[in-house]
């Protein structure tokens, strides 16, 4: 199949970068790379910047294109989006509803604020990445994306609506179905642990902060909504992983940080769930085409070969010092391996 790329992705920064993105850049061949630094990447240099330590972090002989994003804030510079995206530096703008998820402070608080960058947005062609989860206190965890989706997202469509819209790693039947509504302008990235767990796995057997993320994994309906999506074959849904390392004791703490890392066992996960729906040829498609179609970009020339040929995914990988990130689905015998 073509070199897959991941369309949403968190690299951090620092000794945490250095460690995580070779394996990212193992699997795939470009990505979206998230701006929820701190602080966040809220400008054109802060991004050319961030973009230049990413690629020095790459090992030698490692070809991989970091796509940068902009952290939309209640304060965005128009034109400071529109330069970067004309120098080519932004490929796309992130909005973080205020307070919704890691390094989300400095999100948006009323989404009036940001109409003149989707102005921008809207005219050069240039996606919106939604976290679509609304955090006010008195929405129930568990109802946050599809409150969203209801308040937030469906009169935007209205008021802007040539302006393309990617609802990052759904959660939810609702999501599903907004998609299919709002189709052409709007997709939406699947993650490989939200095809895998639903929100039990937060609670076998005691309490299990490794399987805790945002949007937080939903009853089991949920999860087979979106397995049906992946595998649909619309182009609409394609891979981002939401690969999103913490040290073990940042999750295993008193308020632990919300994310699954999940960049060294991605491509393994995505495959098991294609092949048992009896859709493994379909996966190139998910992995490799929709999400360059949706963002106008060409399919990757370079080819990779996935063998059903059992290894063992490493449980952790270095993190912070001695303080490791625990890998999703890690010490578990998986069937597909990357050649
Ligand atoms: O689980 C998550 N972790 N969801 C997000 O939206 C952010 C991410 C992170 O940055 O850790
Ligand atoms: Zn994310």
């Amino acid at each position: 199949m073509p070199q897959p790329d991941d369309w949403h992705v968190h690299l951090r920064d620092g000794e945490l970068l250095k460690n995580v993105v070779q394996h990212t850049a193992r699997s795939f061949s470009r990505a979206i790379v998230m701006p929820n630094l701190r602080p966040p990447i809220t400008t054109t240099t802060l991004a050319e910047q961030y973009r230049q330590r990413i690629i020095k972090c790459l090992p030698g002989g490692v070809s991989f294109t970091p796509l940068m994003t902009i952290y939309l804030t209640d304060n965005t510079n128009s034109d400071d989006l529109k330069k970067g995206i004309h120098q080519g530096v932004i490929t796309a703008a992130k909005l973080y509803p205020a307070h919704a998820t890691t390094n989300a402070d400095a999100g948006v608080t009323k989404i009036e604020n940001i109409y003149p960058a989707l102005k921008i947005l809207s005219e050069t062609g240039r996606p919106l990445l939604v976290h679509a989860e609304d955090a006010s206190p008195s929405v129930d965890v568990f109802d946050r994306e599809k409150i969203f989706l209801e308040q937030t997202l469906s009169p935007l469509r209205l008021k802007f609506p040539d302006l393309k819209i990617v609802v990052e790693h759904i959660t939810t039947r609702e999501a599903v179905d907004f998609v299919y509504k709002n189709n052409s302008h709007v997709a939406a990235t699947i993650t490989p642990h939200h095809l895998v767990i639903n929100r039990n796995a937060m609670f076998q057997g005691g309490f299990r902060p490794h399987a805790y993320c945002l949007p937080v994994a939903k009853r089991e309906e949920h999860r087979l909504a979106l397995v049906e999506a992946a595998v649909s074959g619309e182009s609409t849904f394609f891979l981002g992983t939401d690969s999103a390392p913490h040290t073990r004791s940042a999750k295993e703490s008193d308020c632990g940080c919300a994310g699954i890392f999940s960049s060294p066992t991605a491509l393994a996960v995505y495959a098991e769930v294609f092949e048992r729906e009896g859709k493994i040829d379909r996966l190139a498609d998910f992995a490799s085409r929709f999400g360059a179609k949706f963002y106008n970009l060409p399919v990757n020339s370079k080819e990779i070969r996935l063998t059903k040929k059992e290894w063992k995914a490493p449980l952790e990988v270095a993190g912070l010092g001695e303080d490791r990130i625990r890998v999703f689905q890690g010490g578990q015998t998986l069937q597909w391996s990357l050649d």
